[in-house]
């Protein structure tokens, strides 16, 4: 099971400090569990793992054999939460070569709809024109532009390319019920389509079709995932006490280190397939926190990559950081550094060490380097990179979250600044019904 470990932030702020959070974190566990606090119609996702029925999951795996019996490449178009649940645990999960190989076990899965660069677009347009392709289309409002504009684009040429009833197959919905284009779309189109319940906000929904069709379709085991969730939802559940609850602990950790100045977040990865949990982390403490001109600015790195260019900064910039370190326990392969004859290189020390060894040394020497330089630490080990490491890793995230954001004060489940540049867009596009706002904003230019 994943570990946390503060005790490199108790040179910062003192076990007292953080233990005095208690009573808030408590606070904040009921307003969870009991739907006390604000945004309390978005707390569906806090006991998802342990409601999801084996029925849905074998209703998803049936969804994923269709597309991936019928599609060499599949695109999942969405922005936000929802696509960077799947793509982290995707890209966690996945080889990191394996898409560049020609023998490929399961489709490629890419991304789209989360920008509006016509050049991606039209490069991934060109890529896919001899692919025999399919698209998931994910949108919870149903009615966000970067998405559906993608999906416009692909939709017609899936049809084009494979046939409208070879389209209908290969071509997915996940959005509300009801409401929003994308629905309408999927039901007047009769695409197999899945619900986002509407008590679950987008950066919460990895555990819905969002994060699980998309994943089952790459390969990987849908119910080791729900159940490393599961363990995690039991380890992190509002009766486990504070000293042993490690989301309780996060929660408060990173709390005091606010209060006592420390701004900035930087989550680190030493494998670079993290990458996109960070991303994923980013977002989900990113948008739930910072409002009401408060929050803790969520960044991130990848070591040692980073460690050549942030390293400096880390090291030596303004003290208002600290770190949270995601470390791998055990590697998945095996590969030792070989012994060199004329040793041109200066690296027979390192002859017959793991090269895991070598990265576990650099996770090392940096934690004490950036705790010697000013910058507390936390770790998180998770057991390895599997199903299950990553589907505890991702709900101890979301409850964390959801305590830290009652724990500042704020509404962890609204984005209301999310709204700004889109208003100012359409404004500028002449979207119809934004007429007086083209007209202001015209002004202004
Ligand atoms: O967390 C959120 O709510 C957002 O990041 C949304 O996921 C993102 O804006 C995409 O919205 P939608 O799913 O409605 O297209």
């Amino acid at each position: 099971m994943i570990s946390l470990n503060i005790e490199k932030t108790l040179g910062f702020v003192s076990k007292e400090t953080i233990a005095a959070f208690e009573p808030k974190v408590k606070a904040a566990q009921e307003m969870l569990e009991y739907g006390t606090g604000k945004g309390n119609d978005f707390l569906g996702w806090l006991h998802l793992p342990t409601s999801i029925t084996q029925e849905h999951l074998t209703d998803l795996k049936e969804t994923a054999k269709v597309l991936r019996e019928n599609c060499e490449v599949v695109i999942v178009a969405g922005i936000g939460g929802s696509y960077l649940g799947a793509r982290a645990v995707i890209e966690a999960l996945s080889n990191s070569f394996t898409w560049l190989q020609d023998k490929k076990t399961a489709p490629v899965i890419i991304y789209a709809g989360h920008n509006i660069s016509e050049d991606y677009l039209f490069e991934l347009t060109e890529f896919l024109k001899d692919k025999k392709f399919g698209v998931i289309n994910i949108s919870k409002s149903g009615t966000t532009t970067e998405t559906a504009l993608a999906f416009r684009l692909l939709k017609k040429q899936c049809e084009d390319q494979r046939g409208k009833e070879m389209a209908k197959k290969v071509i997915v919905a996940i959005t509300d019920a009801k409401k929003g284009a994308a629905r309408i779309t999927a039901d007047q189109e009769g695409y197999k389509s899945y619900i986002i319940p509407d008590n679950v906000g987008g950066r919460f929904s990895v555990l819905t079709p969002v994060g699980l069709l998309p994943i089952a379709i790459a390969g990987f085991d849908i119910d080791k995932l729900i159940a490393g969730a599961v363990a995690m939802e039991k380890a992190c559940g509002i009766n486990v006490p504070f000293a042993e609850n490690p989301a309780a602990q996060y929660a408060a950790t990173r709390n005091a280190l606010y209060q006592s100045g420390k701004k900035i977040e930087i989550l680190v990865n030493f494998c670079p397939k993290l990458h996109y949990v960070n991303e994923w982390w980013k977002q989900l403490y990113g948008e739930s926190e910072g409002k009401e001109h408060k929050g803790i600015f969520p960044a991130a790195v990848d070591f040692s990559t980073d460690l050549h260019s942030m390293g400096q900064w880390i090291q030596e910039g303004e003290r208002t950081i600290f770190e949270t370190v995601i470390s791998v326990d055990k590697v998945n392969h095996k590969l030792e550094v070989p012994s060199d004859e004329a040793n041109l290189d200066g690296l027979n020390y390192l002859a017959g060490k793991r090269i895991d060894e070598v990265n576990k040394m650099a996770e090392l020497g940096t934690q004490l380097a950036h705790v010697d330089g000013g910058v507390p630490n936390m770790r998180i080990v998770i057991p390895s990179l599997d199903e299950n490491s990553i589907g505890e890793l991702l709900y101890f995230f979301e409850i964390a979250c959801g305590i830290s954001g009652y724990v500042l004060g704020v509404n962890p489940f609204d984005q209301p600044g999310v709204e700004a540049y889109k208003s100012n867009m359409f404004a500028l596009l002449n979207k119809p019904g934004y007429e007086a706002e083209s007209k202001a904003i015209q002004a202004k230019l």
